[in-house]
């Protein structure tokens, strides 16, 4: 089944498609957004771009995880992406992740695409927990957390692997309840 469509007045979360590799390419391929991504290699190639949009066709195919593009309204290009994973439907449980192209920072898109993607978790899925995944000194991801409502709930020490070196994981929780108005 194919993302389903989340819209607010400046992003839309959608499925991506093959017309949008160039685009995820272009803001992908920056060594601050993929600094303390796992999963995004720098430098970002096109091919890099088919394989991420192949497989967010393959898992939105199954119940376990749901990978969206964010579109920005204004130009209708994709400007960043989005994803609950692992999605735990006996304990109601999943993980959220996300990235946004280095333009378009700082303009609170990210709290507002988290929070369309909690509000989806917990109204549609019935999730009572979204938990997230930072790693140290990704200062700017756990800003928008605690900003949306998170609890910092523990650090996993040396639990990944990047560039070369180990970092601990802070982990980041939210229950139904705990979405701040701001
Ligand atoms: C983390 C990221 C998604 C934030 O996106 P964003 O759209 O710029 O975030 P917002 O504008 O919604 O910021 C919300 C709050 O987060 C905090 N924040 C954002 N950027 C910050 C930074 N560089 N340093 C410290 N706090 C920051 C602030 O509290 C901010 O609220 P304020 O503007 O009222 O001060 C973006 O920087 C990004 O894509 N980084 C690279 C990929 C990545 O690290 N993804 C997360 C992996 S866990």
């Amino acid at each position: 089944m194919p993302a389903p469509i989340i819209k607010s007045d400046r992003i839309t979360l959608r499925q991506i498609s093959k017309s949008d590799a160039e685009s995820i390419c272009k803001h992908a391929n920056d060594k601050l957004v993929s600094r303390y991504m796992v999963c995004l290699p720098f430098p970002y190639k096109i091919e890099d771009a088919y394989s991420w949009i192949k497989n967010c066709h393959r898992v939105n195919r199954t119940k376990s995880n749901i990978m969206w593009g964010i579109e920005d309204n204004a130009s209708g290009i994709i400007i960043g992406g989005m994803g609950i994973h692992h999605i735990d439907y006996q304990n109601k449980n999943a993980e959220t992740g996300y990235w946004i192209g280095r333009k378009y920072w700082g303009n609170g898109l990210m709290t507002e695409a988290i929070k369309m993607v909690l509000k989806y978790s917990f109204k549609e899925l019935k999730l009572v927990r979204v938990y997230a995944l930072c790693m140290h000194k990704n200062e700017a991801s756990m800003g928008v957390l605690t900003k949306i409502g998170f609890t910092k709930e523990g650090i996993l020490r040396n639990a990944c692997f990047k560039n070369k070196r180990w970092y601990d994981i802070h982990f980041f929780g939210i229950l139904k309840d705990e979405i701040k108005n701001s």
